[in-house]
């Protein structure tokens, strides 16, 4: 569910949220999912529903990974999947830039290679974009690139300490006010 300014023209994004939750509970969807959500509107989603997003979309690069959003993901098992990842990685700050470069020098790989690399260090599920049959492949194969330091990802912005983090304890894919979304037993999601 796309959330651009949390205006829908006939019905509210709350009310998008339960036709999807309803599409998961009859198993016509694997997860659902919110895209350019902030932490208050995912506290709002989770104090109405019953199923918490499975999916965060946001946008992130280099030097801005949405912390407050990834701690959320990280404490409500949920996947946090950037875009925009390497599409701006010629605007960003001088410093950030020449950092990237640094970084993308020591690997031997493209900046947009060792962008990716980072985010995908950072366990988040990356979706780039290309054309180019080239890209595609250095793109596939950061899979088998050589690893980011822990300096090299803090160089790039990635400072949370996951260290003694807790997931969230309450159960919201359970029942909640009386609205029951019932999951085939043994069924895999
Ligand atoms: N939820 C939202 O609001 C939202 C907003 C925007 C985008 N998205 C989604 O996010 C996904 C990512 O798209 P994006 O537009 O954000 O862009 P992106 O993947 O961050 O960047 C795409 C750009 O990077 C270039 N590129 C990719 N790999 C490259 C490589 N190895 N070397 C050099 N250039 C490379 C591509 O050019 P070439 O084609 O020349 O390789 C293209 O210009 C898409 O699925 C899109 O639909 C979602």
């Amino acid at each position: 569910m796309h959330c651009e300014d949390t205006k829908d023209p006939e019905a509210t994004w709350n009310e998008s949220w339960r036709a999807l939750e309803k599409a998961y509970a009859e198993g016509r969807v694997m997860s659902i999912g919110v895209s350019n959500f902030n932490v208050t509107l995912l506290d709002e989603v989770t104090s109405f529903s019953s199923i918490r997003p499975h999916v965060v979309q946001n946008w992130a690069e280099p030097g801005h990974v949405d912390d407050d959003v990834r701690m959320w993901c990280f404490r409500n098992d949920a996947v946090y999947q950037p875009y925009a990842s390497v599409r701006n990685l010629h605007t960003m700050s001088e410093e950030m830039a020449q950092s990237l470069a640094t970084i993308a020098q020591a690997k031997k790989k493209s900046t947009h290679a060792t962008a990716l690399r980072f985010f995908l260090q950072t366990g988040a599920a990356i979706i780039p974009r290309s054309s180019i049959e080239e890209h595609l492949r250095e793109n596939i194969d950061i899979f088998n690139m050589e690893e980011l330091t822990a300096d090299e990802m803090k160089t790039l912005g990635w400072h949370l300490d996951l260290e003694g983090v807790e997931e969230v304890e309450e159960d919201h894919d359970g029942d909640e006010e009386g609205e029951e979304v019932e999951e085939e037993e043994g069924e895999e999601l």
